[in-house]
């Protein structure tokens, strides 16, 4: 299947493209679906092929308009790979998509293949434990230092400022996680992407990476909105049935160029499997994700009118008025299926509640097909310090539920036992 109609030349919608694009049945003895090609290494037809595909692959000549780029070994390419890339980058509308083992190799490989001894990065706080322990603990080690600021409304104001403290010229990448986790907090991708290119010299500009697990690829799309690569770990909601680590980053074919090269360098591919099963996940990733936030949406409602929560913060709530719902507005195509709320009573009461569901499980992680409870505080951000919880909003009280694709009225009685505590 072609990305555009024959005739009408009109390009297909990525909710179709993820089940047909960059397949071709005929190699496949007319498998409607990809095989696995659970294979290391590919023979070549004549040792001819095999020069012209190691040129092609190491960049030592441009691929001619039309010249397939042959499959070499599973570390540089492999069919189940290449297919998911394609796809996912049709709902990315970005020119070139590479699948990695995790969401953390998919981030380490961008840095490192972008990044030298003496750059810096601006961040946007908080971002996922494993991420911000690279940025402040291992990226130091190779000479390339972090700033972080706080994550919101305000972030593109706070980066320029750093920038300038900082000096301009060093800056060479603009990172946000937005939503952030687990505060839903947004940040404006147009205007870190209009801050990327003010700070720009001579032709060379800092890269703007958006960190997109939480409402991508189908509740927001940062490439139109001015980012250069879009980042996810793909073990949340493009995986989608917590089956599966993965993670993928997207973007212009020059960029991705050198993100490729890395990946083959360090290995950090993901492996056929993964790539076979990404390729089942994708074609309901549309369908799951709206179904997920149908359900959401219920149940922050529910949550909102409830005497024992003190605060719920899920996207679908802001008010107009609100900045945060200005961005939301421009940026988001809907809410997604995460929720974070405060309950009266600190960590004894959460811990109450929490053991309480008997649908929802307690497990971190999210973005699957069922739905899943946690403490931020003790769990997913327990390396967070004191101070920064209580900046971001990681109260004692706090719960982060993900919501999955049981049955909404399900849900709602276990969401509504597990909060009547008395
Ligand atoms: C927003 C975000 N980015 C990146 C990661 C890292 O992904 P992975 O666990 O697939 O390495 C996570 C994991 O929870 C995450 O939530």
């Amino acid at each position: 299947m072609k990305r555009h109609h024959s005739r009408e030349k009109k390009e297909f919608n990525p909710e179709t493209l993820a089940l047909g694009l960059g397949y071709d049945s005929k190699f496949s003895e007319g498998a409607i679906k990809p095989p696995i090609f659970l294979t290391s290494t590919f023979q070549f037809q004549s040792a001819e092929d095999g020069k012209r595909f190691f040129e092609i692959a190491y960049g030592l000549d441009e691929k001619r308009p039309g010249e397939d780029p042959g499959l070499i070994y599973s570390r540089l390419n492999n069919p189940n790979l290449q297919i998911f890339e394609e796809r996912i980058a049709a709902w990315d509308r970005t020119e070139q998509a590479a699948v990695f083992s995790s969401g953390m190799s998919a981030i380490s490989t961008a840095v490192l293949a972008l990044l030298s001894p003496g750059d810096h990065i601006l961040s946007s706080s908080p971002v996922y434990g494993g991420t911000h322990y690279f940025f402040e603990v291992v990226l130091p080690r190779f000479g390339i230092t972090v700033t972080q600021v706080t994550g919101g409304t305000e972030t593109p104001q706070l980066m320029r400022e750093a920038a300038a403290r900082i000096g301009p010229e060093k800056i060479k990448m603009l990172y946000v996680e937005t939503p952030a986790n687990p505060s839903n907090v947004l940040i404006d991708i147009p205007a870190i992407a209009a801050l990327a290119k003010d700070l720009g010299r001579d032709g060379q500009k800092p890269v703007v990476a958006v960190d997109n697990t939480f409402l991508g690829p189908v509740f927001q799309r940062p490439a139109a909105l001015g980012a250069d690569l879009v980042i996810y770990s793909a073990t949340k909601f493009i995986g989608g049935h917590s089956d599966l680590v993965a993670g993928v980053v997207t973007g212009s074919a020059e960029l991705m160029k050198t993100v490729m090269m890395m990946r083959t360098v360090l290995g950090t591919m993901a492996g056929p499997f993964a790539g076979w099963l990404l390729l089942r996940s994708l074609e309901t990733v549309s369908v799951r994700m709206r179904r997920q936030a149908k359900n959401a949406r219920k149940l922050a409602a529910l949550l909102v009118e409830h005497p024992r929560v003190i605060s719920v913060a899920y996207p679908d709530l802001l008010q107009e008025g609100d900045p945060q719902y200005d961005i939301y507005r421009r940026c988001c195509t809907g809410p997604g299926s995460l929720i974070a709320f405060e309950v009266e009573g600190g960590e004894e009461a959460a811990f109450k509640i929490l053991n309480r569901f008997e649908v929802a499980r307690l497990a971190v992680s999210l973005g699957g097909t069922e739905s899943l409870v946690e403490h931020p505080a003790s769990m997913t951000h327990a390396d967070v310090s004191p101070e920064e919880r209580e900046e971001f909003g990681i109260k004692p009280g706090l719960i982060r539920m993900s919501v999955g694709i049981e049955h909404l009225s399900d849900l709602e009685r276990d969401l509504t036992h597990a909060l009547d505590l008395d």
